[in-house]
């Protein structure tokens, strides 16, 4: 956990710099429009910045659904990677799936081939549920990869397994 990160609401003011690290991250980008439209159609959606000395360095955008939290998107700026910021934004979700009574799930969609992000949500918790074949327009497929409180839905603890295990285990 990096104490100095800070994680606060995204604000208007601060999409060029999340427009910045979306396209590092994802291929293709969504284009400033798109975050309005989403920010301002679903009410429940939601999206918060991570930030350290005053720059940001990651960022995150996620529905409130009634029994679950879903994540869109969570980036970390290139040089920024490596840190526990991905970490420290995760926890803090974690946090408000806790205080929920309702919710009890966190979960999003990973491309088959993001084995950096998957290998990250393993770290996290997160479980590989689902395969949807043909997921993304270009016909790529995604894990289902959720983290959800129950206890008995919590995973084996993963210290104790070798890397290729580890990445066996979504395969
Ligand atoms: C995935 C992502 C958000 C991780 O953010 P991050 O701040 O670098 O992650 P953290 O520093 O908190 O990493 C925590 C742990 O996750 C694992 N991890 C993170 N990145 C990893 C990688 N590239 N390869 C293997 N394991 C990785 C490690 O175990 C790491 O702990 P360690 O540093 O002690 O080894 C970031 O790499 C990113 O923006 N990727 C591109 C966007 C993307 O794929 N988003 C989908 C996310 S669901």
């Amino acid at each position: 956990m990096d104490n100095e990160t800070k994680i606060r609401w995204l604000v208007r003011k601060d999409l060029k710099k999340v427009l910045e690290i979306d396209s590092e991250a994802y291929d293709p980008p969504w284009t400033e429009n798109e975050f309005v439209e989403i920010m301002k159609k679903q009410k429940n959606c939601i999206g918060r910045v991570a930030v350290k000395s005053e720059e940001i360095v990651g960022f995150i955008i996620y529905l409130m659904h009634r029994d679950r939290i879903e994540i869109i998107k969570l980036a970390v700026a290139e040089e920024s990677k490596g840190q526990g910021i991905g970490t420290s934004i995760i926890d803090l979700i974690k946090e408000n799936l806790l205080r929920s009574k309702r919710k009890n799930e966190l979960m999003t969609f990973v491309q088959d081939d993001n084995l950096d992000a998957q290998l990250f949500l393993s770290e996290q918790g997160f479980v590989a549920v689902d395969v949807l074949r043909d997921f993304y327009d270009d016909g790529d497929s995604a894990y289902l990869m959720s983290y959800r409180t129950e206890k008995e839905n919590i995973p084996l603890p993963r210290e104790s397994l070798g890397r290729e295990n580890r990445i066996a285990m979504f395969l």
